[in-house]
């Protein structure tokens, strides 16, 4: 994770952004805090990054890679604004034990777009990481890929639209959550195929980033705002955790995208 100390809107590079509405950085700290506080209640660990004056996106940790079984797949950005990040990032992982980092080719938004179900990654593509990517991404981590678009620019990134509540294990499939509207026809068909007992989020939900959630498979790491979310997680018996990230949302981001996991 990234504390949000330079967190700013001056840039607008998905519809949630909008530079003429302030921001107030010590409530986005104090979110972001909880978030961390939170991870760490629920017994997880968490590393942090220095954050840089003039990324105030470098927060969304989410978008600077891919770690599965050790390896990483750093991140290649498609704003400007944001490309100086990759490079951080990257020195990050070799100084902290993750040697084994391949820099994309491809423009590659990490988790944003990348998610790992535990036995194939989910890529999104449409707005932000190339089609492309998804090829080397495969190449670079050697595990089974499947492509999806996206359709509406609210949910630019694949973690605005889809949730891995349980990775798949022993032949049994992961267990998601996803928000099929934000998906062309033929990747919504894919996803039914992948995963017939998904819960289907509504659009009132996905409307607050209600998807942009992290689960551990028990604890469910929800914007408090994703209120219908956290009734059908909590009827498949998850435990809901509700965090308030209004203030990172002016940017698009939510607590997902504030979250990179260090397989
Ligand atoms: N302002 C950032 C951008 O548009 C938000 C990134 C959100 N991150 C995510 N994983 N969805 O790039």
């Amino acid at each position: 994770m990234c504390p949000p100390k330079f967190f700013e809107v001056t840039y607008a590079i998905n519809p949630w952004m909008d530079p003429s509405k302030p921001v107030d950085v010590d409530l986005a700290m104090a979110q972001w805090q909880d978030l961390r506080d939170t991870y760490l209640r629920l017994g997880h660990t968490v590393e942090e990054i220095e954050p840089q004056l003039g990324l105030p996106d470098m927060v969304f940790a989410a978008n600077s890679g891919t770690v599965i079984g050790g390896r990483a797949l750093g991140a290649k950005f498609r704003a400007p604004e944001r490309q100086a990040e990759a490079e951080l990032y990257r020195r990050w992982f070799v100084e902290n034990g993750f040697a084994d980092v391949v820099m994309p080719s491809e423009i590659n938004e990490g988790e944003g777009d990348l998610t790992w179900t535990g036995d194939v990654l989910l890529a999104g593509t449409g707005f932000r990481t190339a089609q492309e990517a998804h090829a080397e991404a495969q190449e670079v981590l050697g595990v089974p890929v499947v492509s999806l678009r996206l359709v509406d620019p609210r949910y630019y990134h694949l973690d605005t639209a889809v949730l891995v509540l349980t990775p798949a294990r022993d032949g049994e499939p992961a267990e998601v959550v996803y928000y099929p509207e934000a998906f062309t026809e033929g990747s919504q068909q894919v996803l039914r195929r992948m995963f017939p007992d998904a819960i289907v989020a509504g659009p009132d939900d996905a409307a607050v980033l209600g998807l942009n959630g992290v689960s551990d498979g028990r604890n469910v790491v929800l914007p408090a705002q994703a209120t219908k979310l956290a009734e059908q997680v909590s009827d498949r018996g998850y435990e809901p955790v509700a965090v308030d990230m209004t203030e990172l949302r002016k940017a698009g981001g939510g607590p997902k995208c504030c979250t990179l996991e260090l397989r």
